[in-house]
């Protein structure tokens, strides 16, 4: 069971990676990191390009990562809250598998159906409020639609803004390993 981890915050190392890091140690198999702001991702251009096709058409670090997200069983949504939603990076990652959503809605292509392929996010927010992660799980949810990919739940963490705030939050970062025990042993 392969696991992919997608890393949306600009930061490296801060606190949505630093958990993301502990779920893939508490899940302990075969895992992919991607940092989506090392890559070239061109916002979706809306053009129906993929409406016939379920492939995008523009060519860019999307091929990489259309074929990583086909490739994996289990896939991590790692984001920080970014003005009560996903970070760009992740927004502009998510809104291109419009050609997935193609593929699946439109030419009725179920892709590895049947195979239990789950997607989780996790995120960060340096706020409490009740309702700060509200529209990231809502996006998240629909871009695993999308995906083909069932919604397995989320792991979220509040109050931490500094880089390395989380790592005093020894709590956490203990339930972010069992998060990924618990995806492993196929209780998420
Ligand atoms: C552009 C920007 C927008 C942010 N918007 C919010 C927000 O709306 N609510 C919030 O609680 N925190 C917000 N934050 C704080 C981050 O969510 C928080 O620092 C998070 O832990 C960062 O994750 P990272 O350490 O993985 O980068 C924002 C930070 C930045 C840079």
């Amino acid at each position: 069971m392969k696991m992919l981890v997608v890393l949306g915050s600009p930061r490296k190392n801060a606190n949505s990676e630093t958990l993301a890091r502990k779920v893939a140690e508490g899940f302990a198999g075969e895992v992919e990191y991607v940092r989506l702001n090392d890559l070239s991702i061109r916002p979706c251009q809306g053009c129906g390009g993929c409406d016939k096709t379920g492939v995008c058409v523009v060519k860019d670090d999307m091929v990489q990562m259309y074929e990583l997200v086909d490739d994996a069983d289990r896939i991590v949504l790692a984001s920080p809250v970014y003005f009560y939603g996903l970070s760009a990076q992740c927004k502009a990652f998510g809104d291109r598998f419009q050609a997935r959503w193609a593929r699946k809605y439109l030419l009725k292509d179920r892709f590895r159906a049947g195979e239990g392929r789950k997607g989780y996010l996790l995120s960060t927010a340096a706020t409490r409020g009740p309702k700060i992660f509200d529209c990231s799980l809502l996006t998240t949810r629909y871009i695993f639609d999308a995906m083909d990919v069932e919604y397995g739940g989320e792991f979220l963490v509040k109050g931490v803004d500094k880089r390395k705030a989380v790592q005093d939050h020894p709590d956490d970062i203990l339930r972010a390993v069992q998060f990924g025990k618990d995806i492993a042993e196929g209780v998420l």
